[in-house]
């Protein structure tokens, strides 16, 4: 094999990204020097995190045109000239969307076999043990402080970080609120636990919503959309609420202004406290964090759900529906094995 596949940056995309805006082309493949890897990417991420990257600076750098789309992955070593990075080891690590990735052996990680095992697929490690489940343990737990029971409201319930959130936030024995666009969506999260789940889309005006749910106030906003349903939850919050600013996904293709918060008096009056987090921030701390959530897993208390599209050729369809809600928890795209 001399060459592998991998999608680059076409052009910058204006509002929802369109197919153009991403270029699938074979490129050689390097020859292995000493200390280096060859893994056989297996599986790889599509997170609305990269949207903004796409356009402009975000948390890291725009991505430059003609560079190779950044994402999480889980693959094999399958040529080694590098002593920590045996052949036939499982690794996950940042290879983007491609199908081989040359590693020295920086940012990438073996699976421990003590976590991937029985029902825990490889998978995982870039699903709720990757950085969505941990953007969900630490944005939860550092900022959102979860006291037994808090009412917590999650918007995109239904997506890794939301379900997450949510499940973590019930064995803390919190009240749990779930927002999702879709009534399939709504009975997943009462299977998983959340005591009441709200279809947004078709829910009407969302703070009166909120009120039903929520007569005393919410405790803990996790806020992974923006947008009007921030809005709503601020104006509900209860004294000396929280709000978790995980994501902004409502807001991620505008190409007008942000429409911004209009309820800003709550903060005052309730004494409100709002913080947005960069989940890698919490880096030395992922290990135990991933420790602690295999073990819900195990025992059956926190649960995850994948979505796995066939096909490097589907990466940019596979990214572009979490903008239209057509994606449904952890959505991945197999590469092959
Ligand atoms: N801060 C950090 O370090 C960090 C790290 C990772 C992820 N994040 C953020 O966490 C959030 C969740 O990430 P995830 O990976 O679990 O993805 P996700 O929630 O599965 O995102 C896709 C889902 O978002 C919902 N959505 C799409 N457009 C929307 C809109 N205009 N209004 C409301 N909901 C919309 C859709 O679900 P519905 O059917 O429910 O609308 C869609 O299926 C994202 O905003 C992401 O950027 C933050």
């Amino acid at each position: 094999m001399t060459t592998y596949r991998r999608w680059v940056l076409a052009k910058r995309p204006e509002g929802v990204p369109q197919a153009d805006v991403f270029r699938l082309e074979d490129a050689p493949l390097p020859e292995l020097q000493d200390g280096q890897a060859l893994i056989r990417v297996e599986h790889i991420s599509v997170d609305p995190g990269m949207r903004s990257r796409l356009s402009g600076d975000s948390y890291a750098p725009a991505l430059p045109i003609g560079a190779p789309i950044e994402s999480a992955g889980v693959g094999k070593v399958v040529t080694s000239r590098n002593a920590k990075l045996k052949e036939g080891t499982l690794v996950w690590g940042g290879f983007g969307w491609q199908t081989h990735f040359v590693s020295d052996g920086r940012g990438v990680q073996a699976l421990d076999p003590e976590i991937y095992k029985g029902s825990i697929k490889p998978t995982a490690a870039i699903g709720v043990f990757g950085i969505p489940g941990l953007t969900a343990f630490f944005g939860l737990f550092e900022i959102g402080k979860p006291k037994e029971g808090n009412v917590v409201l999650v918007s995109s319930a239904a997506g890794t970080v939301g379900a997450t959130a949510g499940q973590i936030a019930k064995l803390q024995g919190c009240t749990v609120i779930g927002l999702a666009g879709s009534d399939a969506k709504c009975a997943y999260l009462k299977e998983i636990g959340f005591d009441v789940a709200i279809n947004y889309k078709t829910a009407g005006d969302l703070t009166a919503a909120f009120k039903t749910a929520a007569p005393k106030g919410i405790d803990i906003y996790f806020d992974n959309v923006g947008g009007e349903t921030l809005d709503a939850a601020i104006v509900n919050m209860r004294r000396h609420g929280r709000i978790v600013v995980s994501g902004q996904i409502s807001e991620y293709n505008t190409a007008e202004e942000p429409r911004g918060i209009r309820h800003t008096l709550p903060f005052i009056t309730q004494r409100l406290r709002m913080e947005g987090l960069v989940v890698y921030d919490y880096g030395v701390q992922f290990n135990e964090a991933r420790a602690t959530m295999a073990e819900w897993v195990r025992a059956g208390k926190l649960s995850y759900r994948e979505e796995i599209i066939e096909g490097i050729e589907q990466a940019p369809s596979a990214f572009i529906g979490l903008f239209t809600g057509e994606s449904f928890g952890r959505r991945l795209v197999h590469v092959g094995s």
